[in-house]
């Protein structure tokens, strides 16, 4: 059987950047499966799919292969056969994901993949139905939050320090959204599940975090 840590939380908790330094210290591969949403709302934006349209929505996906692999470490997604990594971690396409993952079709078929690499690797994965939905037998599971405040501030900071000029207010504003639309979706929200555990990384630095959740893995 293969060892599986679930870490969900909403957008800016720091899953990513954790559950990599998480991986790195066990050796097990970083699944992100927020990564594969994206990859799918890409192929929406470039189909020119209106996000209101849900049967269009459900009706293209199926057109979408999306597949990971693993190359230097690093979680590759290809889009029909296309390295889509460098097109992913943009405002709009978060959006669009956001939108686009409430769709049952494109959840049933990004989670059979998630499933199928989790059964067979050692592997902490994060999202945001990962110990609810995913991986309910998972061995550890947390739920990774901070103050929607704080997460606004480090993308803020995350932006600038790239020299993109942002505005903190709508930052912020985007978060809100983002979360409301993740958690009260109608199939797989995001919420803790009861055996997770909660770490709420507003006030800890991020050795701090590391370091903490190494101690639930060892328990
Ligand atoms: O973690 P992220 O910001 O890359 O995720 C982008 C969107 O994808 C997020 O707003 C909701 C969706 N998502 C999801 O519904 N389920 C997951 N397991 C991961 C992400």
């Amino acid at each position: 059987m293969s060892y599986n840590i679930a870490i969900d939380g909403p957008a800016g908790a720091g899953k990513s950047t954790i559950a990599k330094a998480v991986a790195k210290k066990l050796q097990i591969i970083y699944v992100d499966t927020g990564a594969m949403y994206r990859a799918m709302a890409l192929y929406m934006i470039r189909e020119k799919v209106d996000p209101a349209d849900a049967a269009a929505i459900s009706a293209k996906c199926k057109d979408a292969d999306i597949t990971i692999a693993y190359e230097g470490n690093e979680q590759v997604v290809y889009l029909n056969g296309e390295n889509v990594n460098p097109y992913l971690r943009t405002e709009e396409v978060g959006n669009m994901a956001s939108t686009t993952s409430v769709q049952p079709e494109v959840r049933k078929k990004l989670v059979e993949l998630q499933q199928t690499l989790a059964a067979k690797t050692d592997c902490i994965m994060d999202g945001r139905d990962i110990g609810t939905c995913v991986l309910p037998n998972a061995q550890v599971k947390i739920y990774l939050t901070a103050s929607s405040a704080v997460r606004a501030k480090r993308r803020y900071d995350e932006l600038t320090a790239k020299g993109e000029t942002c505005d903190l207010a709508k930052i912020k504003a985007d978060i809100e959204d983002r979360d409301y639309r993740d958690m009260h979706r109608e199939h797989s929200p995001l919420k803790q599940a009861a055996d997770a555990i909660l770490v709420d990384t507003s006030d800890m630095t991020i050795e701090e975090v590391i370091e903490h959740i190494m101690s639930l893995c060892r328990r």
